[in-house]
């Protein structure tokens, strides 16, 4: 049987650790961990995420402030609330929340949150930062990955690690933080994308294979070696007519066809999408409390 990594449970303890460091941040130092989060539009998913984030906040004892604008708002009024924020010693953390609409450059809206309260990490000084090993804010998703393998003491030393997808969010910072010369890394990373000509020779090959390509089940038990330990990213609405919502969520993995291969396995829904918003309130709080230093 293979182990169910289970980002429900993780992230829960992540979130009571972090309840009790923030009631002492505010004994100690009269500092509550403020983060700020922007919604341009009203995209049905981004509005349910913004909701999960700003709970969350409560649940932990953190302020949260939400700015929801409409979809028409000019690009120069997101980056005016943005300086603000910037100005604003209250708040610790700025997140806008993508997809934005196309008028706007995200890009331009990355770049002008200041990289000491960038806590999406998808600033490019804490994407350098990431790559070169130095202290910065890491991206919520390949975070909550790392946390995955850490708290479940999987070996990555030396493992052939394949990357399935090269995204800014997740890919590219998943599969450097996994040759990072460290204990809960180092391992020998390979990356496929579009433009590579027969995946399963790679995923074939992978001590772990961490899928995140937004293809739902695209990965079957004929694609990986016994004993993998598969991490799968994706989150997939699929139609679904015995589901009373006519849909269901699903990952890039087929799971009842790799179960049995594997060695240690993440659902879809339960797994690393909870990680995602436990390292988003851990940015805030190390930011909060001063813990990464720039
Ligand atoms: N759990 C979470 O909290 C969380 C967070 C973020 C994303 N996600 C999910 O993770 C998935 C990926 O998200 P993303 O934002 O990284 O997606 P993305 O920006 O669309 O990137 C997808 C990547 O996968 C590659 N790809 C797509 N189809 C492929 C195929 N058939 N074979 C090989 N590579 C393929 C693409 O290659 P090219 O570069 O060549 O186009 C691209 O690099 C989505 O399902 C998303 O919902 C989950």
């Amino acid at each position: 049987m293979p182990i169910l990594i289970d980002g429900k449970i993780v992230s829960t303890q992540i979130k009571n650790e972090l309840k009790q460091k923030t009631e002492s941040l505010f004994q100690d130092k009269g500092i509550i961990p403020g983060l700020a989060l922007m919604l341009v539009g009203d995209d049905p998913a981004s509005k349910i995420y913004v909701s999960s984030k700003e709970k969350a906040c409560a649940e932990i004892g953190f302020k949260s402030i939400v700015k929801r604008v409409p979809a028409d708002t000019p690009e120069s009024d997101v980056l005016k609330q943005i300086d603000e924020w910037n100005q604003d010693s209250s708040i610790h953390g700025i997140l806008v929340q993508a997809p934005l609409p196309k008028h706007i450059d995200s890009n331009k809206v990355i770049m002008r949150i200041r990289p000491d309260k960038d806590v999406d990490g998808f600033h490019p000084e804490n994407m350098g930062r990431l790559v070169i090993g130095l202290p910065g804010f890491l991206s919520c998703t390949p975070a909550g990955i790392m946390e995955l393998l850490k708290r479940y003491e999987i070996d990555t030393q030396g493992k052939h690690t394949v990357v399935l997808g090269r995204s800014n969010i997740v890919g590219k910072p998943i599969a450097n933080l996994l040759y990072q010369k460290n204990k809960y890394a180092n391992s020998i990373v390979t990356i496929c994308h579009t433009g590579t000509k027969d995946f399963a020779y790679y995923t074939k090959q992978a001590d772990i294979l961490i899928a995140a390509m937004g293809v739902p089940e695209l990965i079957k038990a004929e694609h990986v070696k016994e004993g993998v330990v598969i991490i799968d990213v994706g989150i997939n609405r699929v139609e679904d007519p015995s589901n009373p919502k006519g849909y269901r969520l699903t990952g890039d993995v087929d799971f009842n066809s790799v179960y049995e291969k594997a060695q240690a396995i993440t659902p879809v829904p339960g797994g690393v999408g909870p990680m995602t918003i436990a390292m988003l309130l851990q940015n805030t709080y190390f930011s909060a409390a001063g813990l990464v230093k720039f």
